[in-house]
């Protein structure tokens, strides 16, 4: 079992980041030929860099676009945040301090995480508009995270798991000196899941994490009379026109 987990985690993780390191080079390349900020928008590339930060730290557009998604999103995501970042400690030897303190707000990120994954589940059930465009694979989603979070609670709350023999079990992935591991229901199915999770991701609208830094509606520095705006392959056009042609 052990094994079969090591080798599925090690699957995992290569589709995780081939798949997005793909997907990045692919999002790079796309050409944006029209300047399309939406204004009002930063006139510096400094501004924009604090637009992103804005966008991925408050959600700030969705939180003019809609109160109700944003705190139920908003609070899923940073929980996700603060239990990701709680989680390090089995993949870190010595933990460092300020991931020792942080492990006492963990403990409530779990519940947090999880209202606001039902809340936007509730969203997509309730709200008639939503529902009618939802696609399976958005209930699958959250349904998935939901799962995620309900054995991650089971195992810190009620069916304790051996977190010793978790460390080692991951310690032993990054060095490639497979462990063993407890195999305890609620951790079978944890770890099941976050595999499934991370296979997924690089095909799924999960690739909003990238994504985000790619939209040119957001990233573009609003200065279309200061600077002309042509896309990349416009340019290699451009050369190639001036090469051909005669002055
Ligand atoms: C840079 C990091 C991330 C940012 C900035 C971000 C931002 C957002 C925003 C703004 C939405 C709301 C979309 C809307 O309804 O208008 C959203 C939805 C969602 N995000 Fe993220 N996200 C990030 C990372 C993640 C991660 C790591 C996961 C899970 C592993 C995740 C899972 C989801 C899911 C499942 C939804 C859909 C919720 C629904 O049903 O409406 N996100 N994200
Ligand atoms: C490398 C992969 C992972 C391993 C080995 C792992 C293992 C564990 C273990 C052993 C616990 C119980 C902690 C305790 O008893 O103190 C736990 C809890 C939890 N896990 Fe994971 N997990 C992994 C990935 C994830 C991911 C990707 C998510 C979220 C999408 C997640 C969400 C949670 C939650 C919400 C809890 C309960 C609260 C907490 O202890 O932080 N886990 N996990």
């Amino acid at each position: 079992m052990s094994a079969f987990y090591a080798l599925l985690f090690t699957v995992a993780f290569l589709v995780l980041i081939l798949g997005l390191v793909k997907k990045i080079i692919q999002y790079s390349r796309v050409p944006a030929p029209l300047k399309i900020p939406v204004t009002p928008a930063p006139l510096t590339k400094g501004g924009v860099a604090i637009r992103l930060a804005k966008e991925a730290i408050l959600f700030a557009a969705l939180f003019r676009s809609n109160k109700w998604t944003w705190l139920f999103g908003w609070l899923f995501h940073m929980s996700l945040f603060v239990v990701l970042l709680n989680h390090l400690r089995f993949f870190i030897k010595d933990v460092p301090l300020p991931l020792v303190l942080l492990q006492n707000v963990g403990e409530y990120a779990a519940f947090t995480m999880f209202i606001g994954l039902a809340g936007l589940f509730a969203r997509r059930l309730f709200v008639a508009r939503v529902k009618y465009i939802s696609a399976p694979s958005d209930y699958l989603w959250l349904i998935l995270l939901m799962f995620i979070a309900f054995t991650g609670i089971v195992m810190r709350f009620i069916s304790h798991t051996d977190i010793i023999a978790v460390k080692e079990f991951c310690l032993g992935l990054v060095s490639f000196n497979w462990q063993s591991l407890p195999t305890d229901v609620p951790l079978m199915v944890h770890l099941f899941l976050v595999c499934v999770l991370m296979i997924l991701l690089p095909f799924s609208k999960l690739l909003h994490i990238p994504g985000l830094f790619f939209a040119p509606s957001r990233n573009q520095v609003d200065n279309p009379r200061e600077k002309r705006h042509v896309a990349n392959w416009a340019l290699d056009l451009d050369a190639e026109k001036n090469k051909t042609q005669p002055k």
